[in-house]
């Protein structure tokens, strides 16, 4: 390995070497976990996510009738905090909990590398939608409660765990957002649980009507036909 190294380098000059270094190190630092420098071990996250995807199917884009969430495309410091949530039992999720899938969730390294991984995968093109009836109240709604915190467009934000909400399932948010506002998610975010304590089902419905509109960015989404390849 290093003779070959080392007769590529002396057709590379000096920073072509340098760069050949780098790039081998990068490489061995992904194999290896990588957790020297902090990036997460995307192949260890596809090992755990082989068991989740027995639920969250192998695209991870949920059911459009919302009984699962897209998680493909989440951001994943709001996946990590979801796991870690569930896991205390602080969001309630009997489907989940019985499974194995909390076993292989062994820690903190295995929250992080799923999240990641997840995070990666491009969205479902085709997400469950409302039934389109008041979309100007949604609008409005939206724009006046919401987006401050989760975007223009419902896109989220890494640095600051708030969820991707563009491109969800419409149940799935309705289901998520009466749970925030009736206190079932005990530890969602306590500044959004006070703005929408007020919040009617007629209210919720149009509202999530609206957001499971919002189109997430195109390079985001899978073109058509696609099959996660990690799985083929
Ligand atoms: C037995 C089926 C099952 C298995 C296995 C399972 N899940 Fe889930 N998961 C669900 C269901 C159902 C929900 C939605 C629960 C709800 O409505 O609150 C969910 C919700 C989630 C959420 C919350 C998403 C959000 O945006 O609110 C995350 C994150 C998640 N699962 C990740 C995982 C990961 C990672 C694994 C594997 C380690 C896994 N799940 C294994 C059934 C499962
Ligand atoms: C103060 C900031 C803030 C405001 C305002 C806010 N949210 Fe949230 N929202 C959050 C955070 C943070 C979470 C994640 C909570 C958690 O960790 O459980 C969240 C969670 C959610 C979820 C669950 C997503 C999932 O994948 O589980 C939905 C749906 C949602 N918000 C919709 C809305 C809508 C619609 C409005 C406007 C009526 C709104 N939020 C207002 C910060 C906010």
């Amino acid at each position: 390995m290093i003779g070959k190294t080392m007769k590529t380098a002396a057709g590379l000059g000096i920073l072509g070497f340098v760069l050949l270094l780098l790039a081998l190190a990068g490489a061995s630092a992904n194999t290896h976990g990588g957790k020297e420098n902090g990036e997460p071990d995307l192949k260890h996250g596809l090992a755990v996510y082989k068991v989740c995807a027995a639920c969250h199917s192998t695209e991870a884009w949920g059911s459009k009738d919302g009984d699962f969430p897209m998680l493909a495309g989440q951001h994943a410091s709001v996946i990590a905090k979801q796991l870690a949530d569930i896991r205390a039992g602080n969001r309630d999720n009997p489907s989940m909990f019985p499974f194995a899938a909390f076993e292989i969730l062994d820690g903190p390294r295995s929250i992080a590398n799923v999240a990641a991984y997840l995070s990666r995968l491009p969205m479902g093109p085709d997400n469950g939608k409302g039934p389109g009836t008041d979309l100007e109240r949604g609008r409005r709604l939206y724009g006046g409660y919401c987006a401050g915190c989760h975007g223009k467009n419902g896109e989220g934000s890494q640095n600051r765990s708030i969820p991707r909400i563009q491109g969800q399932h419409f149940a799935y948010l309705v289901r998520q957002f009466k749970w925030i506002r009736d206190g079932k998610r005990r530890n969602a975010n306590p500044e959004m649980a006070r703005q929408i304590r007020g919040f009617t089902d007629a209210d919720v419905a149009v509202l999530m009507d609206y957001v499971s509109r919002l189109r997430p960015d195109k390079a985001l989404v899978a073109p058509p036909g696609w099959r996660n390849p990690d799985f083929q």
